[in-house]
């Protein structure tokens, strides 16, 4: 399995995983939206970035990660926004593998924090979290603003 930055020619297979994870969180977008999206991904702007999972030539899962600066940090955060491994290519630690991949870059860079949340009913999810770290206590809190507020 290889494990790489995502690149613009990614974008078909991309966006057929990204319908699948829209789906999975019973949800769409405007157009506009997942084009912009991919589109920073790829540029690596506003702190965004995609490293993509490869198994024999195809992509198969995706991490959307935030790279962001904090009060309690001198040094940058990476927030896993997005986590998504094709249903046919579940179970073979390609999630693991992902997450494992950001914590070695975490390391490689100097970020002092990698950190992600997910539903608590997310069980599939949370059998591969908890192999690296045991969930904290806190709660979210989230207001909308806006036409694409989601
Ligand atoms: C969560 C997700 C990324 C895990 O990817 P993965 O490649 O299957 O992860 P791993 O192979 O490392 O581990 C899979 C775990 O889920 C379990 N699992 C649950 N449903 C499964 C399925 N349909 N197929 C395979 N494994 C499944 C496996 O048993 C395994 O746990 P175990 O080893 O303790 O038994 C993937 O299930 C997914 O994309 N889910 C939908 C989107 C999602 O929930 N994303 C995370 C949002 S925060």
């Amino acid at each position: 399995m290889l494990i790489r930055d995502a690149l613009p020619s990614d974008e078909p297979r991309w966006r057929r995983l990204w319908d699948g994870y829209l789906a999975f969180y019973e949800t769409t977008l405007p157009e506009d939206v997942t084009a912009r999206t991919w589109n920073r991904l790829i540029h690596k702007s506003d702190g965004l970035f995609c490293r993509v999972a490869e198994t024999a030539g195809e992509v198969c899962g995706f991490s959307h990660s935030v790279l962001h600066a904090g009060t309690w940090t001198t040094t940058s955060s990476c927030y896993l926004e997005d986590l998504f491994v094709a249903p046919e290519q579940r179970g073979r630690g390609v999630g693991e593998a992902l997450i494992r991949d950001l914590a070695g870059l975490a390391k490689a860079k100097g970020w002092s924090r990698l950190y992600w949340h997910t539903r608590g009913s997310n069980a599939a999810a949370r059998r591969v979290y908890d192999r690296f770290i045991a969930a904290d206590d806190f709660v979210r809190y989230r207001i909308f603003f806006g036409p694409d507020a989601s």
